[in-house]
């Protein structure tokens, strides 16, 4: 699938704005802070409903300005697909699909998929759990609304034996506990499982591409670390047992020490582990090698490639390693953001390059590939 045209009414710094854009390869250049992210960012909300900068909805709101209003339009295997956000001070969203509105972000998953990089994703591969059980299920919530449904239900559960826990009444929490145990075992269970079965599918595919991108010198092994695996019925009853048996635990903690909330995805290159001891090359590439394997899995899965939004990538990488890049995402529609670029480095290549300057669209050109 490819976005066609994004609208950007009062978002981030554009006043109003429309970008088109081609399937293939599309670049948005121009100096820093113009506007680049701010539109990358605008087709990333389109498909999952927020922000992968993570701020406050009205954030993104023109300051001065009440409302803001996004709208995209993506070709699809099924016909044309239209997202449209708006955006009020209240932190309240609005979304259509199709120009009818869904009351839950759920319903808009899966409508516009995209897969998004920029350098921060570093954190992938570098920093806490949290931020690769964030990839899963962003990834997976974009893949099957019953993982995100599954997902919401299990964090609300969770959240509420959290509390329980932290009652002073002991006798209490013995007797309610267990209750509280079978419904969250169950959501787990669907959570550990959708897990397992994704990551299965992506490692062998994230070791491949990483070969591919560091000429075969670096050896990726990817592998997650539940230690639940079957089918949900059965992961569901082993967590019930343990949860059962760090019941003493968990009450001395005042909170749910094993579940999927816990979950974990290691990284070796060549048997070393790369968050410990891999550069921020490394690192880099490992993130990146995953990524482009999530666009395979959303084909898999999906029936066609998401949008691939590669965020002030290119800059982070020497001039091969930035042709290898491109020769691996040419088949499917790529939107860069670079404050400049090198034109080798596409010249093969049908492109489109847009420049933006102070949330215009200053000037764009489609270069044909020189062969
Ligand atoms: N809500 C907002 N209202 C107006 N301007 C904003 C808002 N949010 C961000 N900006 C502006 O957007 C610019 C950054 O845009 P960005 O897309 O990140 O730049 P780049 O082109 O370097 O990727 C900054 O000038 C910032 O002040
Ligand atoms: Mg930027």
């Amino acid at each position: 699938m490819f976005i066609k045209n994004l609208y950007l009414k009062n978002f981030r710094n554009y006043t109003e704005e429309t970008l088109c854009f081609t399937d293939g390869i599309n670049i948005l250049t121009g100096s820093n802070a113009q506007g680049k992210t701010n539109a990358a960012e605008a087709i990333f909300f389109l498909c999952t409903g927020y922000s992968p900068r993570a701020n406050k909805d009205r954030l993104v709101i023109r300051t001065g300005e009440e409302r803001a209003e996004i709208k995209g339009i993506a070709q699809s295997n099924y016909g044309d697909v239209s997202v449209r956000i708006n955006f009020n001070k209240n932190d309240k969203k609005s979304v259509y699909v199709n120009e009818v509105e869904v009351l839950k972000i759920g319903e808009m998953l899966g409508c516009i998929n995209s897969v998004f990089f920029n350098p921060s994703e570093l954190k992938l591969v570098q920093e806490s759990p949290e931020d690769r059980r964030r990839f899963m299920n962003l990834s997976l919530s974009q893949l099957s609304k019953s993982y995100f449904y599954a997902l919401q239900k299990y964090n609300k559960i969770l959240a509420q034996r959290n509390n329980l826990l932290k009652d002073p009444d002991a006798y209490l929490i013995r007797e309610t506990l267990p209750i509280w145990d079978v419904q969250l075992s169950k959501e787990a269970a669907k959570i550990i499982k959708a897990r397992n079965g994704f990551l299965a599918e992506i490692a062998p595919i994230a070791e491949e591409k990483h070969a591919r991108l560091t000429d075969g010198k670096e050896k990726l092994k990817m592998k997650t670390e539940s230690g639940y695996y079957g089918e949900e019925d059965e992961i569901a009853y082993a967590l019930k047992e343990d949860l059962k048996t760090a019941l003493e635990k968990d009450m001395r903690l005042g909170f749910t020490s094993i579940g999927p909330h816990r979950d974990d995805i290691k990284f070796t290159l060549n048997d070393t582990d790369v968050r410990v001891f891999g550069s921020q090359g490394q690192q880099r590439s490992v993130a990146l090698s995953l990524k482009l394997a999530e666009t395979e899995t959303f084909r898999a899965r999906s029936g066609e490639y998401p949008i691939l939004i590669l965020d002030d990538v290119l800059s982070e990488l020497d001039k091969s390693r930035q042709r290898k890049l491109v020769s691996l995402v040419e088949h499917l529609q790529t939107i860069f953001t670079a404050t400049e670029i090198d034109r080798t480095v596409f010249k093969n290549y049908l492109y489109n390059k847009k420049v933006i300057k102070e949330g215009k669209l200053k000037e764009q050109k489609t270069f044909a590939p020189k062969k």
